[in-house]
């Protein structure tokens, strides 16, 4: 497993160009499923989890070609609706083919995903809506087996949820008559799966709401589309400016979708200026402490709370982040410890004593946002740090090193290679 070895205290500027949404390629592909037909996407970002989503594809019977960012998918010659163990478990969208697979085939066979690296991710929500929408569903040695024709129903969401609110659209697409679902999740990659089922011939009202009225379509077609870009990595890319920028211009991003973490950047003290092309921060003279409550779109992101405690590490000042999507998502803050970062937890709630000198050592790896904000500490720490399992970031981040290192990051990969060592 390679590691990044990242000497710190250097500063940024430059360009950064940013990549194709993962969350919403993953579902987008997934769709592809529910017609058999051919879907070009363009745009597509080249990481550990859209060739893992290809992976399962193809299992299903897709045929899938993936080079330069573009993506074309064949689903006419889909036969096994089947998403086996031992590939859900290294991704939990894998569960993202429930929807469109009882769509198609009106049976399927999908593993239950496994925890993930912070605690339990339940699916509950996805299968009380596949059951509302007429399918039977059991739990079989660990697989969630749903089969039956789909029929339209009013599904209320008790939370909101991004993947349940996915599966529920792609299979309400195909199911007779009318869905209604309320509380539904409306985050920018909801948002652009709901364009692309209407590319596919779907009848959807109500996009970038949280009321979808969905009237099923007895045929769809495929069709093509651009991936709209990564909200994430694009304020990951500037929270590091804001922590150790000069004039880093970030490039391709959606101002729309950026809203609150630009403002509270701006709060910060981070300079800001925004240009056609390009969103422009560089750090500030003093970092002021600015707090955190994490809310589903469009509030502050739980896919930026890690990155928020790093850079608020630099205040001037305390700070809390409290994560109210997910209540355990803090295996960064250990790690950051380790660098020299006070940091306090009391259950979803982390106190951040700034401002704190970072400085270089070995650390691990644990999910793809922990993995950016160590990064983000490494960048800025004294001396030399080594971040371990970065497999992790290729999940969520393209050409990461690439990125990093022409903005004039010092940031080199070494490989694991056991071999040599017992050579
Ligand atoms: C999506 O995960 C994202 N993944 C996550 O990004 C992101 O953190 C999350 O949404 C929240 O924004 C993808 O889009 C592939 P949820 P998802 O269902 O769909 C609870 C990354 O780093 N819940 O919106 O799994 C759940 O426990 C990843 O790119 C239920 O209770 O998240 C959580 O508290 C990490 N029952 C809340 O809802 C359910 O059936 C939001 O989860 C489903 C969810």
């Amino acid at each position: 497993m390679d590691r990044f070895v990242i000497e710190g205290g250097h500063r940024l500027s430059g360009v950064v160009p940013i990549s194709g949404a993962k969350n919403a390629v993953l579902p987008i592909m997934a769709a592809s499923l529910i017609w058999p037909d051919r879907y070009i996407l363009h745009n597509v970002p080249s990481l550990r989890d859209t060739l893992t989503m290809a992976h399962l594809l193809e299992i299903i019977g897709a045929r899938v070609l993936f080079e330069h960012n573009r993506m074309e998918i064949d689903t006419t010659t889909c036969h096994n609706p089947e998403a086996p163990y031992e590939l859900v478990k290294t991704m939990r969208a894998s569960f993202y083919v429930l929807g469109p697979l009882v769509a198609r085939f009106g049976r399927c066979r999908v593993s239950l995903p496994g925890g993930c690296n912070w605690g339990p991710r339940p699916v509950d929500l996805h299968l009380k809506a596949m059951e509302l929408l007429g399918a039977d569903v059991t739990l079989e040695e660990g697989y969630i087996v749903a089969r039956g024709q789909l029929k339209g129903n009013t599904i209320d969401f008790d939370v909101s949820s991004v993947g349940a609110t996915g599966n529920t659209l792609m299979a309400a697409v195909r199911a007779e008559g009318e869905t209604v679902m309320t509380n539904a999740a409306r985050e920018p990659e909801i948002t652009a799966l709901a364009r692309f089922l209407q590319k596919m011939g779907a009848r959807i009202d109500g996009i970038g709401t949280t009321t979808l009225r969905i009237t099923g379509q007895n045929e769809l077609h495929g069709t093509e589309e651009e991936i709209i870009p990564d909200r994430i990595e694009a304020a990951t890319f500037l929270i590091a400016g804001a922590m150790a920028g000069d004039k880093v211009r970030i490039k391709g991003a959606s101002e729309d979708h950026l809203t609150d973490i630009l403002g509270k950047l701006e709060a910060a003290g981070a300079v800001v200026n925004r240009h056609e092309e390009a969103i422009e921060i560089s750090r500030p003279s003093a970092t002021l402490p600015v707090d955190v409550v994490t809310a589903p779109y469009p509030g502050y992101p739980t896919d930026l709370q890690a990155q928020w405690i790093t850079f608020m590490t630099q205040a001037e000042g305390n700070s809390v982040v409290r994560d109210n999507i997910y209540m355990d998502r803090f295996a960064h803050v250990p790690e950051l410890i380790r660098m020299g970062a006070r940091i306090r937890l009391e259950g979803n709630k982390a106190t951040i004593e700034g401002p704190a000198e970072l400085i270089g050592a070995p650390v691990m790896s644990t999910d793809i946002r922990a993995s950016a904000s160590l990064v983000l500490a490494a960048l800025v720490a004294g001396g030399t740090s080594e971040i371990s399992r970065v497999y992790h970031l290729e999940r969520g981040y393209e050409n990461i090193e690439e990125k990093l290192t022409a903005l004039g990051a010092r940031i080199e990969r070494v490989a694991d290679d056991h071999r040599l060592q017992k050579g």
